[in-house]
Order: C-alpha cells, then structure tokens, then sequence
C-alpha cells in the first residue's frame, strides 16, 4: 500500500518555518561539478528524492560523493563512464543536465532522454540545437540522447526560440568549457539560472549577465572544483509556503528567503488582500479577511512562476465572484482541476486557463497528485478544507518538498504521512 498524506483541514498555520535550499538550482549545480578537476562542497542541498536520485547517478559514473546536513562533497575525479542505465534518470527532467557536463568530462555522453512531471510534451529541441551549434554532434534516436565533442566544438551564438530554463542551463553547462566566445539570446531569467552560473564560476568559469537575458560566456580548458558554495533558498517552497499562510487565514513568518525573488507572487497576494511585509530575509504573511478575486498569467521570470500556477489556483477557489489563472507555459498542467472539484471547488478549464467561480469552502476528500506542483495544490486545498484529505501520489511531493509535513505540523496543522 503507497504511503499517502492525510490531512484534516481547518487549523491557522501560525509561527515560523525555514525555507530549504532550491530544488531546481541543486538538479543544476550538482551535475555541474563533474567539471571540476578536483572535489566541490556545496551547502544548503535540500533533503529531497531528487538529490538522493543524482548521489546514486554520480556514484555510479565513478563520482565520490557524501551527502549529509544538507552538505555534499563531490570529488568527480573517478568518473570513468559517459552513459547510464534508463532506470537511474527516467523520472527526473534534470538528468538531462549530464548531457553538456558528461560530454565536457568524457568527450562523450549518452543519457536517456528525461523524464519529469507530466504537464506537457517538454521537448528538448532547444538543448539539441544549442550543442550542435558548438560543435556537438548529437543524436536522440531510439530514447538517448548521444551527444558527443566534434573537432569544431567551440564558443558560438546560441538563439533560443523560447526562454527555456533547460536549454538555458544546458548551454551554459556546455559553452563553460567550449574554447572561444559564447553568447546565449533570449536566455532564461529564473534565480536557479543565476545560482548555477554563480557555482560554474566559483569554479573558474567566465559567465557574464545571467539572470538577464543575454548570457556572455568565454570558454576556459580547465575547472576546479568549488571549495564552499552554498545554494540560494527554493523560490517555489517559498511561494508554496506563503499561499498555504493565507489559505488558513494564518500568520507566519518565512526566515531563510530571498524576498526578491518572490515580487510577482507577493503581487497578487496583496490584491488578494493578504498582508505580505518582508525584512532582509523573512517575509511576514498574514490573512486578515475574505479574499478579493483576481486574474493571474503566467510567464516566465520575473513574471508568475508556473510552478506556483497549481497552488495559488488552488487558493483562489475559496472567495465571492468570479477568478481566472492563466497558463501560458506548459500545455497540461490543470489535471488537478478535477481533484479540486471533487473537494467542493467550481472550476472549469478553457483555453488554458482555469475559469475559477469562488465557493464558501472546499471539503477534505481522497484525491491523487499528478505531479510535484500539484500535489502542492492538494496539499493547500486540504489545508483549507472542512474534514480529512487522504492525497496519494505523494512521491512525487517528496522529490520537490523537503519534509513538507514536518515544516507544516511545526506550524500547527494537522498532517501526517500514513
Ligand atoms: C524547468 O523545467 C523546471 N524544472 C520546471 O519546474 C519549471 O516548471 C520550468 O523550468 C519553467 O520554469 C527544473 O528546473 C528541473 P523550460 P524545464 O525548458 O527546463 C518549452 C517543478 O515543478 N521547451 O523552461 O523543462 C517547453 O515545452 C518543475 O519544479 C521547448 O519547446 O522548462 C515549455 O513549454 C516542473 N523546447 C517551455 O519551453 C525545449 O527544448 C518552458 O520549458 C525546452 C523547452
């Protein structure tokens, strides 16, 4: 029988919660050190499945890896193999990140094509061009992707059609050590993009402008490893936290944040009419009466997350009138919506966006999570709702969440895995 996580709705969450090290900065930061030629410390991983999943990959490439406290050593020099077994990387979209670095390591790579939350198709045709325009040959028949150094493989301008996140990081993880000058246009923007360009230079690389979105990189024949880099806070724990604050009509402090990092959603919240303060790195978030409707969209960074599209809707179905979230990003990402409805909530899908018509209160039910983000939904929704949730599926909230019940108990709800 699969663990599940009930949840009796009901209880204001009150008190202080600290904020775990970023999942998708960490899926980045982590494979980026195979290019050192001698051990990185890296602090602040959070205690997700995740993580456990590249310590089991990068020792099976030959890697010697220690993780405990959230700290992990990576002494990368052992790594004797360039490609892995569809079982160790199925799972996870970020295995794809050993592409660029298996292939600057080992001269070649071989990785089965990624895996990942089912919200859309996620192709990968923007992190295929990207290395074939430095010189990679790459190949994705048959469910692997083989990319492998060419005698050109050098600096070039890389154009992306959208502002992948992938592809961003992929490139960056390539053109580091890609001899000559590349400029990646139209680059994504997103905190982890700029916290894996800070780590790839904290190993010697020569990356200029992430986080806008144009990325300057000058290529470098040799990387050592990070002696201490400590990983920025998780900007979708944050989100998450701080919805579930004002779904309960709760007042709780976020210590351990990046503010900054959390305008757009800090944004909507205010027109929500939840009070929102933060100083240095605690943001203040208190419920203080019924919830205005809004209209959301989301977009890429700095714009509204889409990994916070899942629980801020799930917040929206309590209130008077009418409210509207817009998903501009992935094509499938609103399967949740039947599990909301099933708990009382009155939400129907058009056009990529879910038409959100406010009712009194949702109530608890049994539901299953889809994916990562949206049983970060249910787990709000239940938090909301009058009586016993019992969601399933939680594997997939234990690869994002570290220890999201720990962290939800601590601040008075009722929660437990059984
Ligand atoms: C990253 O996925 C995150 N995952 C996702 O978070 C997040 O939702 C997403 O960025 C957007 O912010 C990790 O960082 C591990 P994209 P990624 O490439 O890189 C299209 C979570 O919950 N596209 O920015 O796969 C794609 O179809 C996860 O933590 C192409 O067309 O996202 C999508 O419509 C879920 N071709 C859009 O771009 C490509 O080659 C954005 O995708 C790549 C992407």
């Amino acid at each position: 029988m699969s663990e599940i996580l009930r949840i009796r709705g009901g209880a204001k969450l009150e008190g202080t919660v600290p904020i775990s090290g970023s999942k998708n900065a960490a899926v980045a930061i982590i494979p980026a050190a195979i290019l050192g030629d001698s051990p990185s410390v890296i602090h602040n991983l959070p205690d997700i499945d995740d993580v456990y999943s590249f310590v089991k990959i990068l020792r099976y490439l030959g890697a010697e890896v220690e993780f405990e406290h959230g700290t992990m050593r990576v002494d990368p020099r052992g790594i004797d193999r360039f490609e892995l077994p569809d079982e160790m990387v199925n799972r996870m979209r970020a295995s794809y990140y050993l592409v660029p670095t298996l292939m600057n390591r080992m001269g070649r790579a071989a990785v089965p094509t990624p895996g990942g939350c089912n919200i859309g198709n996620r192709p990968i045709d923007l992190t295929v061009n990207a290395l074939t325009s430095l010189g990679s040959r790459v190949d994705t028949t048959g469910g692997v992707i083989r990319a492998e150094k060419t005698g050109d493989f050098g600096g070039s301008n890389v154009y992306l059609r959208v502002p992948s996140v992938g592809a961003t990081i992929n490139t960056m993880l390539a053109a580091v050590m890609a001899p000559g000058r590349t400029t990646i246009f139209n680059a994504a923007r997103e905190p982890h993009i700029v916290d894996t360009a800070n780590f790839l230079n904290s190993m010697g690389a020569k990356i200029r402008g992430a986080g806008m979105d144009t990325i300057r990189i000058e290529g470098v024949p040799v990387l050592h490893g990070s002696d201490e880099y400590w990983v920025i806070p998780d900007q979708i724990e944050t989100g998450t936290l701080m919805i579930a604050a004002a779904a309960t009509k709760g007042d709780v402090y976020l210590s351990g944040t990046i503010p900054t990092h959390m305008e757009s959603l800090t944004a909507k919240l205010l027109e929500m009419g939840v009070d929102v303060q933060s100083e240095d790195d605690v943001i203040h978030v208190r419920s203080v009466g019924d919830h205005r409707m809004i209209e959301v969209t989301t977009a890429v960074y700095p714009g509204f997350p889409t990994d916070l599209q899942q629980p801020l809707t799930a917040l929206m179905t309590v209130g008077w009138g009418r409210g509207r979230m817009t998903e501009t990003i992935f094509e499938n990402r609103f399967r949740y919506l039947d599990e909301l409805n099933r708990m009382g909530a009155d939400v129907r899908l058009r056009n990529n966006a879910a038409e959100i018509n406010g009712v009194e209160k949702l109530y608890g039910a049994r539901v299953t999570a889809t994916d990562l983000r949206a049983g970060a939904a249910l787990v709000v929704a239940a938090l909301m709702a009058e009586g016993v949730s019992e969601i399933s599926g939680v594997e997939y909230i234990k690869r994002g969440y570290e220890h999201i019940d720990e962290k939800l108990r601590h601040l008075g709800a009722d929660i437990e895995y059984i």
